[in-house]
């Protein structure tokens, strides 16, 4: 069997691709990240983190000992065994799955692949994708035959700023083209994932990291839309909750919101829901939960409306502006929606969010009594709301 070498290349240093360099890198592989973003090359190359759950300090070490190194040069050196794909796959403008990033990252790996050579594909794709689109490109750009090389899918499961779940606890899923990749890709992995445990087909891979986002955003749109019941009847959605999470089996607690957000939950099942259509079967849970996610914010206006009585040249002020609590992540963030819509019906809206700073041209605001209407969009822990003195507040996290 071909062994898996030391020195591995991870394009995209994102969310996904930055937490694996660390990982595989202070195990003593020999890794290069490679990122077409230029200031983010240069922010990480001088040891300075840009995501919450690895500390610059941390990226500063592997950098000085010699096991990390950062690029935006797409070449791989022929020495390298293994290549991880970590680039984004997000929708585009229409709601429809954008592989750009995905098919360039993934050619540019072909033009370097050498006989031997471990490919695995961490980026979130739709079943079929990696047998189907990125081997033949894959087989295009290295002119090697597929017997040649390796070809593996490895979604990941990371969830940025979970303290207890982390890349080394959380099972880790592998599949491969063949059982020498699905097992090189074991092998891999296992030298810092506890439990990796080998699906018997990419497809089954593909669909099952779809599946699980997918269950995240019909069940999170389902609690909305009870939260949306239980306001009308005067009734705490989260005493709803944590009576029925007594339950010790068959049931799991979802919490009400402005909507999800972040790279995952608000796109992936659309690439399961896009699969579908093609495939001529339906999707109608994953079209629902969607309609119902992005009515979320529209929802929280009227609400507004009702609280003071119109909103138009009414000042408001939205508290937290990121998808989720903690992290400085505005990518999909329902907030982005509801501040849109509030300044479409005419309110001044300002905007808090001490872990964002600056969005759009726009700062920070800070918490103070000056407002007619406060939204509590994404609660922080840092959130100290004394300031606001008697501004009535909405919160998008509870029913009342
Ligand atoms: N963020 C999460 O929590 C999470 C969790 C599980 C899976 N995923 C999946 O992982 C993939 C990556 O997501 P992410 O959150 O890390 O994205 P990200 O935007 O944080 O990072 C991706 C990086 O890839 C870079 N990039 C884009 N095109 C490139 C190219 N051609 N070559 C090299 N670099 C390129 C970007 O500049 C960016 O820095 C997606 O498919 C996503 O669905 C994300």
């Amino acid at each position: 069997m071909v062994k898996t070498s030391n020195k591995l290349v991870v394009f995209g240093q994102g969310y996904v691709g930055l937490p694996l360099a660390v990982a595989a890198s202070q195990v003593g592989f020999k890794v290069t990240g490679i990122d077409i973003n230029l200031d983010k090359v240069l922010e990480i190359s001088k040891g300075i983190s840009p995501i919450e759950d690895i500390s610059s300090g941390q990226l500063a070490d592997l950098i000085n000992s010699g096991n990390y190194k950062i690029t935006s040069e797409l070449g791989i050196s022929p020495d390298s065994n293994l290549i991880c794909i970590c680039v984004p796959t997000p929708l585009d403008k229409n709601h429809k799955p954008d592989l750009t990033a995905l098919k360039q990252a993934v050619r540019a790996a072909g033009k370097g692949l050498k006989p031997g050579m471990l490919v695995i594909v961490e980026s979130t794709i739709s079943p079929g994708t990696t047998r189907k689109m990125l081997l033949p490109i894959l087989v295009d750009a290295s002119g090697l035959s597929a017997e040649e090389f390796h070809l593996a899918y490895s979604p990941e499961r990371i969830d940025p700023l979970n303290k207890e779940w982390n890349i080394e606890n959380t099972p880790k899923l592998v599949a491969g083209l063949t059982n020498q990749a699905a097992n090189l890709a074991r092998e891999f992995y296992s030298k810092f994932i506890d439990q990796v445990v080998i699906c018997p087909t990419v497809e089954v891979a593909e669909t099952a990291k779809l599946l699980e986002n997918s269950y995240r955003l019909v069940n999170i749109s389902f609690i909305n839309e009870l939260s949306m019941f239980c306001q009308k009847m005067g009734i705490d959605i989260n005493e709803v909750v944590k009576a029925a999470a007594t339950k010790p089996y068959g049931f799991m607690p979802f919490y009400p919101s402005v909507g999800v957000g972040g790279h995952c939950i608000p796109v992936d099942p659309i690439y399961l829901s896009e699969a579908a259509k093609s495939a001529g079967a339906g999707s109608r849970f994953i079209d629902l939960a969607d309609e119902i996610n992005q009515a979320m914010p529209s929802y929280f206006v009227e609400r507004a409306k009702q609280i003071i009585g119109g909103v138009k040249g009414k000042k408001i002020l939205v508290i937290g502006l990121s998808y989720k609590p903690n992290v400085a992540d505005v990518r999909e963030s329902p907030v982005i929606s509801l501040i849109e819509q509030l300044r479409k019906a005419g309110a001044e809206v300002s905007w808090h969010d001490e872990l964002v700073k600056r969005w759009n041209g726009q700062e920070s605001t800070p918490i103070s009594a000056g407002f007619d209407l406060a939204i509590i969009a994404t609660p922080h822990d840092y959130l100290e709301l004394s300031a606001l003195k008697y501004v009535p507040i909405l919160n998008t996290r509870s029913s009342i």
